[in-house]
């Protein structure tokens, strides 16, 4: 395991107040905070490097075409995969709609069912959502239980809607159940779910969908979103089962502006792009063009070169700390604050959502204190200096299928301790006196 004050000394925003307080970060599921050393990556490259990439033969060119191929080499070693599988983008939506775009548009038919999970961001929702709608595919998704795991078998489903529900609203047809009932047709061509919720930190047997899946329909292709896996847990993509993986460089210490996809050589190989420009073609005439061999026909245009510079400074900060450690910390928090927030739960003061094993969770705690709404309980917990996230944290139909507008969200990463969380459940208890 690693030291945590040692890790906290290397991220220099932790030393910020807030409101005259020491700075309590809770919001790394939005975007985490960044050490020293990819700061100072790309502050050297701006200051020593800097110029477009493939571009050209002068030396500044030839450097920084060479230190993003050492960051693709560096993702791609972080998630066991080859360097020209890894695409960057500007984020993990974007990597997701490159999937809708350019696979989804000429596999997705019309006999064909796409199916998620309940859990999805509105990433991995409004995409499909999108495509079931041109393409008039069926979007079938997965529903979850009273304690936000995925109901995999038939099932009389309390608080839920009824199994395999079928309904059409504007031309888009819509089915919920349990994977048991959705994929007994085998009609499923594309399945998208996420590693790990942002909301409510379930993280869904992976291994056993895909197993009851491709007994139904071998040939279903799999997508998933990992972009709360990836910054907090060792992921292979040898042995995930998954065909493209979309995950975000901000959420795993790396800076806005950086996303990767991931997808299999074979089925990356033959999609076509899906922006159009320079550094993206083989060749050019006035009435058309071929396109670059991956990853370049993924990567239209000039990108965030000092944002993959840094993304590269923070896989190697994170290999530093050893994925299985990163996992092992969080876990700890996570019991913690479990332990500690099922007593204010017991007192009627919060109401906690999610799993509670957690071996079946990564490090998001969601909660709403009793009476009060989440935004107002997390400008009070601002005003100590506690940085949560509250609202419908972009998955509104999962947080309104519990009964409520909204929840207050606190999500830990390396830089966070059990003393936090200590302080986060005391001012907690403060909250309610400020409305009482
Ligand atoms: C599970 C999940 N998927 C997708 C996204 C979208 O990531 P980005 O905002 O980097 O596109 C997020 C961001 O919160 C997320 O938590």
């Amino acid at each position: 395991m690693f030291d945590v004050e040692k890790v906290r000394n290397d991220f220099p925003i932790l030393k910020r107040k807030i409101h005259g307080h020491d700075l309590v970060f809770l919001d790394s599921g939005a975007t985490s905070q960044k050490p020293e050393s990819v700061i100072k990556a790309m502050d050297d490259f701006y200051r020593n490097t800097n110029a477009n990439i493939h571009r050209g033969v002068y030396e500044l060119s030839v450097e920084s075409t060479g230190l993003v191929d050492e960051a693709r080499e560096k993702v791609a070693n972080f998630i066991g995969a080859r360097p020209e599988e890894i695409i960057f983008t500007r984020n993990a939506s974007e990597s997701l709609n490159l999937i809708m775009y350019s696979w989804g548009r000429d596999n997705i038919k019309k006999e064909d069912a796409v199916l998620i999970s309940k859990l999805e961001h509105h990433s991995n929702l409004v995409p499909w959502q999108e495509l079931c709608r041109e393409t008039g595919a069926e979007l079938r998704i997965i529903d979850v239980d009273g304690e936000g795991k995925l109901i995999v078998k038939n099932q009389k489903i309390k608080n839920s809607k009824t199994q395999s529900e079928v309904f059409i609203e504007n031309g888009l047809r819509v089915r919920l159940g349990s994977l048991e009932s959705l994929i007994a047709d085998g009609k499923v061509k594309l399945f998208s779910v996420t590693g790990v919720s942002n909301v409510l930190g379930t993280i869904p047997d992976l291994a056993g969908m895909l197993t009851a899946i491709k007994r139904k329909a071998q040939n279903a292709t799999v997508v998933v979103d990992a972009s709360q896996m990836v910054p907090h847990m060792k992921v292979d993509v040898k042995t995930l089962g998954a065909d493209f993986i979309a995950f975000s460089g901000h959420k795993m210490l790396g800076p806005t502006g950086t996303g990767v996809l991931w997808g299999r050589k074979e089925i990356l190989s033959k999609m076509r792009p899906f922006l159009y420009g320079g550094d993206m073609i083989g060749e050019v005439k006035i009435t058309g063009a071929t396109w670059a061999d991956i990853p370049s026909r993924f990567e239209a245009g000039t990108p965030d070169i000092a944002g993959i510079i840094g993304l590269g400074a923070a896989v190697d900060y994170l290999e530093n700390l050893g994925m299985d450690n990163v996992r092992e910390h969080e876990k700890e928090l996570i019991k913690y604050a479990l332990e500690r927030m099922s007593k204010l739960e017991e007192e009627g003061l919060v109401k906690l959502y999610g799993p509670r094993d957690i071996e079946e969770r990564g490090g998001a705690l969601a909660f709403n204190v009793i009476g009060v709404h989440p935004h107002d309980a997390a400008q009070v917990l601002d005003s100590f200096g506690i940085a949560v996230r509250s609202g419908q944290h972009c998955a509104a139909p999962l947080v309104m299928s519990f009964g409520v507008p909204a929840m207050v969200r606190a999500t830990f990463y390396v830089y966070n301790t059990k003393k936090e969380i200590d302080y986060l459940v005391s001012k907690i208890r403060e909250i309610p006196k400020v409305f009482a």
